[in-house]
């Protein structure tokens, strides 16, 4: 008889970063993802994982039964310059919802179960000298609740590591509707034949990371990570007129947004010393991909 396997749960395990990790998880560990769909899409689903349709504040309810060894908690709003316009949304889900996910994290510790949690934060905090962690809702809750997290840990003795992702692009990123990321927007309008819509002043830099690159350093983290401080990232960055050049064609320049962030600023030496991570892929060779139909 081969060994039971142990259950790990993704939040928003029907989104971009999500499925990767599932993908990657799936041959070693039983995988329950919770998602409520906001900008995930059923599409997105692996065979072989567990599906339950939810808002991460219903955790306790919804995964009652479940003794999970890890929680990847990524299952959050997750647009920048949106959040403004989607405040209560971003409240309800990466504070009110975050907050149930560490009291769910928190319960199972204390009763005994070892459950680590990976938390899938934001370079943005980093962004502009610091000052990008407040510069829109979304990234003031990402920053928080870096420190809600660490300090749940100290405060109640609990496992945790916290990642960092720069800009992540891939195969299931949506290419329209308002939450579309700028690669997928790119794409549809370059597949269309439109002009490449550019937000001003189009020289914000950003290191664009493949989703695959992400989901190996979230499963190193679950697997060998502690604490606080694990960037993933690409070294490479590329301001997003440089990415419109990438693709060619035309180009429109759109207002400046607020939340908009100039610069990041990477450091990804942690997951590189202690996981050996790198990562394998580049933007310019997807994207090239994406051009000839891929
Ligand atoms: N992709 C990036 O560039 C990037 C950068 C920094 C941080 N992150 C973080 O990584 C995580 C995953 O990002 P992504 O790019 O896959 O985003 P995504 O929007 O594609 O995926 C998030 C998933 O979570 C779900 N979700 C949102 N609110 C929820 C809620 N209240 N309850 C249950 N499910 C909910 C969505 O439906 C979606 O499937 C997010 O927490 C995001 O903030 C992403």
């Amino acid at each position: 008889m081969g060994d039971i396997k142990k259950t790990v749960i993704v939040t928003g395990g029907a989104g971009l970063v999500g499925p990767s990790l599932i993908e990657l998880l799936l041959p070693k560990y039983r995988v329950v993802s919770l998602d409520n769909y906001f900008t995930g899409t059923e599409k997105n689903h692996i065979e072989g994982a567990t599906y339950i349709k939810g808002h991460i504040k219903d955790i306790a309810k919804l995964l009652a039964n479940e003794t999970p060894a890890i929680i990847f908690h990524l299952g959050e709003y997750s647009r920048v310059e949106q959040s403004f316009d989607d405040v209560e949304f971003v409240w309800e889900s990466n504070v009110a919802g975050t907050f149930r996910v560490l009291e769910y994290w928190r319960k199972l510790n204390q009763s005994g179960k070892k459950c680590k949690l990976v938390y899938a934060g934001s370079s943005t905090k980093f962004a502009d000298g610091g000052r990008g962690r407040n510069q829109s809702p979304y990234a003031w809750t990402k920053a928080s609740n870096t420190e809600l997290v660490n300090s749940y840990g100290e405060w109640f003795d609990l496992p945790y590591a916290i990642t960092y992702f720069y800009n992540g692009y891939g195969p299931r990123e949506l290419s329209e509707g308002p939450y579309a990321s700028v690669i997928g927007r790119f794409k549809k309008q370059y597949l269309a034949g439109e002009p490449l819509t550019v937000v001003s002043p189009g020289t914000q830099r950003r290191n664009f990371t493949h989703v695959e690159d992400l989901a190996l350093g979230l499963l190193m983290a679950g697997e060998k990570g502690r604490g606080d401080g694990y960037g993933l990232g690409s070294p490479e960055s590329f301001t997003i007129l440089e990415i419109a050049n990438m693709f060619g064609g035309k180009i429109e320049m759109l207002p400046m947004r607020m939340g908009n962030r100039t610069e990041s600023v990477i450091d990804t030496s942690r997951a590189e010393k202690e996981f050996g991570w790198k990562p394998k892929h580049t933007v310019r060779e997807y994207i090239e991909s994406l051009k000839h139909g891929k």
